[in-house]
């Protein structure tokens, strides 16, 4: 039957707002985009087709919604940088914020001339950072260190996604592991991390959204949120080489505390950039 995009877009809006659930109209046209299976953004505003399968698929999106289930785990893919991510329940979502974090990273490579070198991220998640970074240079190679087994199935999968499998080697790890070092290797030119970096009691504050889909272990930081820096800070300058960059995503108002617990460690704070928000959000420092 033919149906108004519109319409269908603002009756969708109003169910959730009633169940509880904000959402965007962009959000909805998205869902609407994969139930029609057609291409992201080639959704004509005027009127669809809309079938009878079409539309069950359709509404059954929008329950999944009023469960506060994200738009991109009903997905099943998030957009970051200049690529499309598989995401599952597994991993974090890649969030826009840390496209800083891989933008500064890309930057300081090709300033430094460290397009061969050898990268590092610690809590990969879906690879979106590591494979990112990867995909910009050729003769760059990676490893990637996580916790999580089953996020390091999805961010090998992105890997091939992006055509960087060959180039990034995925390891399960546990940074407060005693025997860490051995397994993580050494000598890198660029150490990336976005660690958890939420205080345990504002964990409940999250957005149902955040905290019933998100993994916990990428999200809870310990009771100051900076546990995973500390130790962070104590392996780095055994990863690092001389010369070598550390960049670290940081919570709000984590930046300068963050910057001091390195300096401790010997590296000097080279920048803190701020993100779309203007909240201080990336941490460059130098060996
Ligand atoms: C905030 S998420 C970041 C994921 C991804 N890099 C991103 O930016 O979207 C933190 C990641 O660190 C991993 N992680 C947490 N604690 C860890 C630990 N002790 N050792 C290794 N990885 C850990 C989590 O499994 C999670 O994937």
């Amino acid at each position: 039957m033919r149906q108004s995009t519109n319409l269908i877009i603002e009756n969708a809006l109003q169910e959730l707002k009633a169940a509880g659930v904000e959402s965007s109209g962009y959000e909805i046209r998205l869902l609407l985009e994969e139930a029609l299976g057609v291409e992201a953004s080639s959704l004509v505003y005027g009127t669809i087709d809309f079938s009878e399968d079409e539309e069950k698929q359709f509404a059954k999106f929008l329950e999944k919604r009023k469960r506060h289930i994200p738009t991109d785990k009903i997905l099943g893919r998030r957009g970051f940088y200049k690529y499309d991510f598989k995401v599952s329940e597994d991993v974090l979502t890649p969030r826009p914020d840390t496209e800083i974090l891989v933008e500064a990273a890309i930057e300081k490579i090709k300033q430094e001339g460290k397009e061969e070198g050898k990268i590092l991220e610690l809590g990969v998640g879906s690879g979106c950072i590591i494979c990112s970074v990867l995909a910009e240079f050729p003769a760059l190679n990676g490893v990637g260190i996580d916790i999580s087994a089953k996020a390091l199935d999805v961010a090998k999968e992105n890997a091939k996604r992006l055509g960087v499998d060959g180039r990034v080697d995925f390891r399960l790890g546990d940074w407060f592991a005693k025997d860490f070092l051995s397994s993580a290797g050494a000598g890198y030119d660029v150490l990336l991390s976005n660690p958890p970096y939420i205080k345990s009691k504002e964990i409940d504050t999250l957005d149902a959204e955040v905290k019933n889909y998100d993994p916990m272990i990428a999200l809870d930081g310990g009771p100051d949120g900076l546990e995973s820096y500390f130790q962070i800070a104590k392996l780095a300058p055994s990863l690092v080489k001389n010369g070598g960059y550390v960049f670290l995503e940081v919570g709000e108002d984590q930046a300068r505390e963050v910057g001091q617990i390195f300096n401790k460690a010997g590296f000097i704070t080279e920048e803190i950039k701020k993100d779309f928000s203007l909240i201080e959000r990336c941490v460059i420092l130098k060996k």
